[in-house]
């Protein structure tokens, strides 16, 4: 095979990819910072030749102009998680939400959503043909394996990354060349409250443990005070930044891990060059798809597991709001469920909720008597453990409801325990 001359023959500009993609095609975006920008573009540039493409995708990093006003006679954007380019059109009803666990999208799109068009961001390919999904393999190795079409946008910029992670060009129908930064991921401001936060959860981190964080100051905070503990190991959907001081600090190093021990598992990557520069060519990380890593089963293989996850409400019994405030979408469950139920399921394993315990610049509570109305339950009253502010620690898990309430108000702002107490008090009929 000369893998030269296939690679060559399939070489068109982003224009002539875009033309590609036929009216009531659904197309898939390859996921967060591995989003092929040029094509989308062109996509975008050709939009009148369209009419009702559907835009699955899930974190949006970039604009989202399919999604933007105009663009409803063209394009119609299915979000699996919305973001903050993609908020507003959920919420006109100019887009789509589907709800769905981030380790399920492989199966829809085998099962209930299948693809025409698969819009993909790869590395050039290696000596045997081989090119990496870089920072995104989650859902997009599954969506270019079973997609009609198959479009790349070939990066040299794009780090190479290891693991179930490759793509042979032979599998690639359009090649797209355009060296472009991948999308970078400042690191949040960690303010004090966050550092409290942190600093609890960090509190309930043995030596050895294994890790998932999600995204934002919170879970950054977190690793700030890991920095004196041992052998502590990565399984998460996502890393940034913080976990490679970690890694050069000798506090991460998988030793103690009991699947792939000394390796950090990971679907998809989010962070700044620092990160990309880490994990290229790095054996120490390997990437798989999210059905593998999200996968209650395979994460509780893990031991002493603990995932450490964010949210926007919590109510008295404990059920957690983390995607919605009332009937608005802000987000998505992602992985948060996934990664409860592994770490519940996993010998010695904890999952936490870590938010602040206000909003709003304290005006509102987090803690409530009751979700908004309209709110989707994200976590579930019966799978939550740890309950996390800056005010300290609710462990839930085993306590009955007059008991959680009373776990969650000690934990609340201080200015909101009066109401949560009369509130309490009136519920079970006894004093607080
Ligand atoms: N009532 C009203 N507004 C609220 C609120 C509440 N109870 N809680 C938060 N908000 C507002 C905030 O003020 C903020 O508004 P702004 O954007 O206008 O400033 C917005 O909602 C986001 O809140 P914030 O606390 O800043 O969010 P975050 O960036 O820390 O993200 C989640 C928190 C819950 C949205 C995010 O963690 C998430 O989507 N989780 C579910 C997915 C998941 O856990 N995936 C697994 C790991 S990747």
């Amino acid at each position: 095979m000369n893998l030269e001359k296939i690679y060559k023959s399939k070489i068109i500009t982003a224009k002539q990819a875009a033309v590609k993609i036929k009216s009531g095609d659904r197309v898939v975006i390859g996921h967060a910072v591995g989003e092929p920008t040029a094509v989308i573009d062109a996509m975008v540039a050709n939009c009148n030749d369209y009419e009702n493409v559907e835009i699955v995708h899930m974190v949006a990093m970039s604009k989202s102009e399919y999604a933007q006003p105009g663009m409803e006679s063209h394009f119609r954007h299915n979000s699996l998680f919305v973001g903050g380019s993609t908020r507003e059109a959920v919420s006109s009803g100019r887009a789509d939400f589907t709800p769905c666990y981030f380790s399920e999208v492989p199966s829809l799109f085998k099962e209930e959503l299948p693809i025409d068009v698969a819009l993909i961001q790869v590395t050039s390919p290696d000596e045997h043909g081989f090119c990496s999904y870089g920072v995104s393999n989650d859902y997009t190795k599954p969506a270019a394996e079973c997609a009609k079409l198959v479009i790349a946008e070939v990066n040299n910029k794009m780090p190479r990354t290891m693991g179930d992670c490759f793509i042979h060009v032979s599998n690639i129908d359009y090649i797209v060349e355009f060296d472009h930064q991948v999308i970078e991921l400042n690191p949040p401001k960690i303010g004090d409250i966050e550092k409290a936060i942190g600093e609890h959860c960090a509190s309930l981190v043995e030596d050895g443990s294994t890790l998932q964080l999600g995204i934002g100051a919170i879970p950054d905070a977190v690793l700030l005070f890991l920095k004196q503990k041992k052998n502590l190991g990565i399984h998460s959907e996502m890393i940034s930044d913080g976990v490679v001081e970690l890694v050069e600090a000798g506090v991460i190093t998988g030793k103690s891990k009991t699947i792939h021990s000394g390796k950090i598992i990971v679907t998809f990557l989010m962070g700044t060059q620092r990160l990309y520069d880490f994990v290229n060519n790095n054996p120490m990380v390997e990437m798989y798809p999210v059905d593998y890593v999200n996968d209650p089963i395979v994460i509780m293989k893990n031991t002493k597991m603990i995932s450490i996850n964010s949210c926007v409400q919590v109510d008295l019994m404990g059920q957690v709001a983390s995607e919605s405030i009332g009937l608005k979408q802000i987000s998505g469950v992602g992985g948060q469920v996934d990664f409860v139920r592994g770490s519940n399921m996993c010998p010695d394993g904890k999952s936490i909720m870590a938010m602040s315990s206000t909003a709003a610049r304290g005006k509102i509570s987090k803690i409530v008597p009751f979700l908004d109305e309209g709110s989707a339950v994200t976590t579930g009253r019966n799978d939550v453990n740890y309950i996390v502010t800056e005010y300290g620690i609710a462990k839930l898990k085993g306590k009955n409801l007059k008991n959680r309430g009373r776990a969650l108000i000690n934990i609340s702002h201080p200015n909101f325990r009066p109401s949560l107490i009369k509130e309490w008090e009136k519920r079970f009929n006894a004093k607080f």
